[in-house]
């Protein structure tokens, strides 16, 4: 038995297993269940006392020493098993992740909002598919108007009185909004409208606006231009001009456009303001007494105006999109190039 030790002891002393699969074979082979060490106790019973005594001190340095060897090589097979490889570099960067941007006729319809809300106005909304009443009707839109016709609008059912189309403007927003509630009003009305045209690079059957409705005691149009000075400076900055020119609207009397001055040319002359200087920005007017009898307001205590942009032109002004269709294609490679900070 002496000598099996003595055998095995070289043996071990010489063991250097080069992974964790010679290791395993070692651990099994010495300190299995059926193992060396297992076996040799297994002998050790059955010699005589006297050679107990020797036989018991080797035997178990020898146990100490199989044990001893498998721990020195156990921690460092270990942890590289559980990394899954040991060349792993932990410096590479790491997988980066597509952060999406919003689109730039939402950053434009939230500044505007953002603006108009300092000035106390809120946000209103109505729906998409409105009426004749709502759309037209009370807003003084006269039955032979070429706006109530086919080639404008959108109508989804015809019925003497009674169409529904799809809303041209969200002027039909004011229109709910006056009927439910009581002045005053101050309200911006974001939304999608619809228009039937051919889609070109200038045109589209649908876009976006922002109008504006303002009713209280003593409005005037004095107030009207102080509100829509203060956005234009606010929206493209200190020192952009604004000039008015009568217009006509069914339900504002009297009515105007409003133009600034060029905000890529700074009013020196380019292709955006057809070298004019200038560039139409809204419509604007004092709210026809017509409309706030017809939303159930008394005009003779009441005055306001309302006004309505274009989302999409506003956002051409600001970064100079040749085609309106770009605005609805999806194109990534043109969507990204807009901030990407959530506004
Ligand atoms: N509703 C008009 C349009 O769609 C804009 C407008 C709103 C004009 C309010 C004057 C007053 O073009």
């Amino acid at each position: 038995m002496q000598d099996q030790i003595n055998q095995y002891t070289v043996e071990i002393e010489e063991f250097a297993p080069a992974n964790a699969a010679q290791l395993e074979e070692y651990r099994i082979r010495f300190l299995g269940t059926k193992g060396i060490v297992k076996d040799l106790f297994e002998q050790f019973k059955a010699v005589s006392p006297e050679e107990k005594r020797v036989l018991g001190k080797v035997l178990n340095q020898f146990k100490q020493l199989a044990e001893a060897k498998y721990n020195e090589f156990k921690d460092g097979f270990e942890s590289e098993g559980q990394n899954g490889a040991a060349d792993i570099d932990l410096t590479l960067p790491g997988e980066g992740f597509a952060v999406g941007s919003r689109h730039p006729l939402s950053l434009v319809r939230n500044e505007i909002i953002d603006i108009f809300k300092r000035l106390g106005f809120v946000v209103a909304e109505g729906p998409e598919i409105e009426d004749d009443w709502h759309n037209f009707s009370a807003l003084n839109f006269p039955e032979e108007h070429p706006a109530r016709d086919m080639q404008d609008t959108f109508f989804i059912k015809k019925e003497a009185g009674n169409d529904i189309a799809l809303r041209t403007h969200t002027s039909s927003v004011q229109v709910r909004m006056m009927e439910q509630g009581k002045p005053p009003f101050r309200a911006i009305m974001p939304g999608r409208v619809y228009r039937n045209e051919a889609i070109s690079a200038r045109a589209h059957c649908f876009f976006h606006q922002v109008e504006g409705l303002y009713i209280d005691e003593n409005v005037s149009f004095a107030d009207l231009k102080q509100t829509l000075f203060h956005f234009v400076t606010e929206l493209y900055g200190e020192g952009t001009k604004v000039r008015f020119r009568p217009s006509y609207f069914p339900f504002t009397e009297p009515s105007a456009e409003m133009d600034i001055s060029c905000t890529i040319c700074k009013g020196s002359g380019c292709n955006m303001c057809k070298y004019t200087g200038w560039v139409e920005i809204l419509g604007c007017g004092m709210v026809d007494p017509n409309v706030l009898e017809n939303c159930g307001i008394d005009s003779k205590k009441y005055t306001g105006f309302a006004f309505g942009m274009g989302i999409e032109r506003i956002a051409n002004l600001k970064w100079v999109i040749r085609d309106l269709r770009l605005f609805s294609e999806n194109d990534v490679r043109f969507l990204r190039q807009f901030k990407t900070e959530i506004i």
